[in-house]
Formats: C-alpha cells, structure tokens, sequence
C-alpha cells in the first residue's frame, strides 16, 4: 500500500489506492481546510506535491482551472480534494493551506 507523508509534520500514513489527499489529510491534520466539501471551488485544501506526483491522478480541467486562478502557484501545486493517490509513494507539503489561495 503506498504511503502518504505529510510535511512539516512528518506523519506518514499508509492510504490505499484511490483515495484523495483530502481524505486521507483529514484523517491525522484535521486542520486542513475544506470549505466547499471537496468540489474544487474553494481552494483552501490547496497543497504542495514534492514527491511522487506522477503517482498521482491527472490534473482535470476543473482543477487546473482553478488553479490556474492562483497567483504565485507553481507546478507543484495540487488540490488535496481531488488528488487521488496511485501506486508509489507521495509525499506532499501542507504550509499555508489553512489560508487557501
Ligand atoms: S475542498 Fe474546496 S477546493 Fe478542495
């Protein structure tokens, strides 16, 4: 099962195949934010990928649209909620998701 490893904190969570980010983040950093429930409108579950983001599920128009509305955003930028884990192993950077975009 790959794992998920959360940065700063340094948790590491085993999460199967399939799930989001979000669902999988919510379980240890209950923090996270996630206003509009996961339907990539809101931005606030907005996270950094620094590794194993080929593992991860294609960025869809809808995400990359909004995205795409973010100043400043590079190409490391995924949202938690519709990032869904593959095969390997990621590992991915939460700061200033509180703040979302
Ligand atoms: S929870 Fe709103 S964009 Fe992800």
């Amino acid at each position: 099962m790959p794992t998920l490893t959360i940065m700063p904190s340094g948790k590491t969570l085993e999460v199967p195949a399939g799930t989001t980010l979000l669902e999988a983040i919510i379980s240890s950093e209950p923090g996270i934010g996630h206003k509009c429930g996961g339907k990539a409108s809101c931005g606030t579950c907005h996270i950094f990928v620094t590794e194993g983001r080929k593992s991860l599920s294609k960025i869809d128009r809808v995400e990359n649209e909004r995205l795409d509305a973010v100043v400043g955003v590079g190409s490391k930028s995924r949202l938690a909620c519709q990032a869904r884990v593959g095969e390997e192993n990621v590992t991915i950077e939460i700061l200033g998701f509180a703040s979302g975009f």
